[in-house]
């Protein structure tokens, strides 16, 4: 049976998020915004195994000490146990992403079970926490987003959040609405309604700008714009579950519409196919 998803993909600021909540609310089912997990896994990365340069996360410094996992993780280690998933990615092939990597992945999923980062369903959305605690405004920070796309080419760490997904989506009564990168490929390829949704560079770095409410001068626009092309850059080449779109969504390129002229097209096509 396939899962009551719809699944919406898309590059960075192209409104995946905005348009999967409001098409949630329309159906009255819930939203997973997947890319906030993998900040909150980013976000724990730097604030408990500390940066690759060595500058310690929550407690400054800067040793290899401070790259160990916090220590109930360790302990755990030390009794043999396993921390979380590793090794075995989405398709099933080995490696690449390992050892050479300053973090470890094994250590960063091993950090994300033990403190949890978890998903919690509040109200009709999935929101990350980070032991407990709600990290929706931190993991919009500059230095989570500088460092997200590194952390989310990690085959361990897909594979971490990929259950967590779906193991939401599971245990949800009703449908749920889900956004990311891979979604609709990897995540839920059986999703009987897959959107990608685009839009030019220079739009979404003007939307991503406005967000933030941030002035929007040509200068912003060529620095906002340069992130967003660099992450998506690193998004759609990473060997693991790329950035593109499945072969059966539909495309939407969001240029010239409106987030309500964009949410009415979704919502029309889930009714096309009896969703919500
Ligand atoms: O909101 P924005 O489009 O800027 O990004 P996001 O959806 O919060 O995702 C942040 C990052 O997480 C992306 O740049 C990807 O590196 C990663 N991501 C992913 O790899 N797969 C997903 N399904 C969702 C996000």
């Amino acid at each position: 049976m396939s899962p009551k998803v719809i699944a919406i993909d898309g590059p960075a600021a192209s409104g995946k998020s905005s348009t999967a909540a409001a098409v949630a609310t329309r159906l009255a089912w819930a939203h997973l915004d997947s890319g906030a997990l993998y900040r909150a896994v980013t976000l724990a990365a730097l604030d408990n195994v500390g940066d690759a340069r060595g500058r310690g996360g929550g407690g400054g410094g800067g040793t290899a000490s401070e790259r160990q996992p916090p220590r109930g993780v360790q302990e755990r280690r030390e009794r043999g146990e396993q921390g979380g998933q590793g090794g075995q990615g989405e398709h099933g092939d080995q490696g690449q992403s390992g050892e050479r990597h300053p973090w470890g992945p094994q250590q960063i999923v091993a950090i994300a079970e033990s403190l949890p980062v978890r998903l919690v369903l509040v109200g009709a959305a999935f929101r990350p926490e980070v032991a407990g605690v709600d990290v929706g405004e931190a993991i919009r920070s500059e230095r989570v987003t500088r460092r997200v796309s590194e952390i989310a080419a990690l085959r361990e760490v897909r594979h971490w959040v990929n259950v967590q997904q779906r193991e939401a989506v599971l245990r949800h009564a009703g449908g749920v609405v889900v956004d990311g990168r891979d979604i609709g490929t990897v995540v839920f390829p059986d999703a009987p309604l897959k959107v990608f949704l685009t839009a030019s560079p220079e739009e979404r770095a003007r939307r991503r700008l406005a967000q933030r409410g941030q002035a929007i001068d040509p200068t912003e626009l060529k620095r906002e714009a340069a992130a967003l092309a660099a992450r998506d850059q690193a998004d759609s080449t990473r060997a693991v579950a790329p950035l593109r779109a499945a072969a059966d969504a539909v495309r939407l390129d969001t240029t010239v519409l409106s987030l309500a002229e964009q949410v009415n097209r979704v919502v029309a096509l889930a009714r096309e196919r009896h969703l919500g």
